[in-house]
């Protein structure tokens, strides 16, 4: 049976299910571009508002310190938007072979505008030429016993020997006029583009041909932003990217320190940077001489370029606070799970997700079984059957659950699910 511990800390073993992030920091002569992605074209919500929320459902219960499947699987049960990233990471794909041969995607939806100002939507893919290769349970629960640093290991080592892994980058380009009339909303990342109505254009390739020579230097104080966005590249109203863009410099400024943009690292180099912002800890180089510290102001400027302003864009209708549980969280998911997998890869599927969920008091299973029923019955039907069975094992083998969260039971039993 396969159990679930995710959102590890630093040092946990690398072969656990878990998404792996993937990030990418170009140094352009117009400043920065960082792609914050993701080993998946989709995530677990479309609204930013209940980012806190899901990462504390992965993380530890404050009151144990444990990892608990009650939180994990009451959220996602909660959130039924989260089937479609829920059932990719339970699939094959959510045990990647290291890092070489998994897919990188920007995930979210964003813009491309030309030189002459007219925009087109856009999503990033990057497709690992060393082809994708997954890994059995069997085998990552091995190696996260007996080698937990093994992706970082086979990468490390496979760009130390010459062997440089590469991906090639494709776009996928949807119009405005097209968004209009698409059938889902274009700016949910619970949801992937069709690939035969959007197709990959190939426009670039990303080799690995360098480790870092200073870890903490060159990755620790790494600090990627999905708002360091250089002319050309922007958002699009995609509520999640709108929240990331926020989000992360936050952190930064208090993981790493007001001054941030000043380590090697995150410096945007290559470009010609001039603002208002002086002083603080770590204030290394000159701090931008006598230029004037405030706008406007009648010296130096500098003023706001015009090539660096955002495209323009309409829009009409009501701005309010809505929930957006409900916004088709089944058809996608249902082709995944009927056209995408052969049968083998669902038999995985459904033995990958009932031995997780199996941990998780039995009214959280219920709901999480009726929410993949309402995907396919088959789905539930499956996954419902090997509870059954672990259920009738446990019995037989007088098994017990060494922990069940107290304040969980009391909520179940007053809310009858
Ligand atoms: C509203 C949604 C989200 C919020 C608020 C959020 C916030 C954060 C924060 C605060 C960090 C730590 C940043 C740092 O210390 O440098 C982080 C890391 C990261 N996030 Fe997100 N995140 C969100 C969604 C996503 C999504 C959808 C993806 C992928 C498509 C993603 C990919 C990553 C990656 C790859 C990292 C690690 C970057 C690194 O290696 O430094 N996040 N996120």
């Amino acid at each position: 049976m396969s159990s679930y511990i995710p959102a590890g800390e630093s040092g946990s073993a690398d072969t656990v299910r878990d998404p792996r992030g993937f990030a990418i920091k170009f140094y352009t002569e117009e400043g920065n571009w960082d792609l914050t992605g993701n080993n998946t074209p989709i995530f677990f919500i479309r609204d930013a508002m209940l980012f806190p929320s899901f990462i504390h459902s992965q993380k530890r219960n404050p009151q144990t310190h444990m990892k608990d499947p009650d939180m994990v699987w009451d959220f996602w049960s909660l959130r039924p938007e989260s089937l479609h990233q829920v059932s990719f990471l339970f699939s094959d794909r959510g045990l990647p072979d290291g890092f070489r041969h998994m897919n990188g995607y920007g995930s979210h939806t964003f813009k491309l505008v030309a030189a002459d100002g007219e925009p087109v939507y856009c999503k990033f893919h990057l497709k690992t030429d060393q082809g994708i290769k997954n890994m059995s349970v069997e085998e990552a629960d091995r190696l996260a016993s007996t080698n937990p640093d093994y992706a970082i290991g086979d990468l490390f080592n496979a760009i130390a020997n010459g062997n440089c892994p590469s991906w090639t980058f494709y776009i996928q380009v949807m119009t405005f006029e097209q968004a209009e009339k698409f059938q889902f909303n274009p700016f949910d990342l619970t949801k992937v583009w069709s690939h035969q109505e959007y197709p990959l254009i190939p426009v670039g390739k990303m080799v690995l041909n360098r480790n870092p020579v200073n870890y903490f230097a060159e990755v620790e104080q790494l600090a990627f932003d999905p708002s360091n966005m250089p002319p050309g590249i922007e958002a699009s109203p995609d509520k999640m990217l709108q929240g990331r863009l926020f989000s992360y410099p936050d952190t930064h400024r208090h993981r790493l320190g007001a001054n941030y943009l000043q380590i090697p690292v995150n410096c945007p180099f290559r470009a010609r940077v001039a603002n208002y912002q002086r002083d603080g800890p770590m204030c290394m180089f000159d701090n931008q001489g006598g230029a004037p510290n405030y706008y406007p102001n009648s010296f130096s400027a500098p003023e706001t370029q015009p090539h660096f302003v955002e495209s323009k864009f309409q829009v009409s209708a009501d701005v309010h606070r809505y929930n957006s549980a409900d916004e088709d969280n089944v058809t996608q998911v249902r082709a995944f799970y009927t056209q995408v997998l052969n049968e083998g890869e669902r038999q995985r599927l459904c033995q990958n997700m009932a031995g997780a969920l199996n941990g998780a008091q039995i009214f959280i299973q219920k709901r999480m079984v009726e929410n993949l029923k309402a995907i396919h019955p088959d789905y539930g039907n499956r996954v419902q059957a090997l509870l059954n069975k672990y259920s009738a094992d446990a019995q037989e083998t007088s098994t017990v659950h060494v922990y069940s969260r107290p304040g969980a039971s009391a909520v179940a039993a007053s809310s009858k699910m």
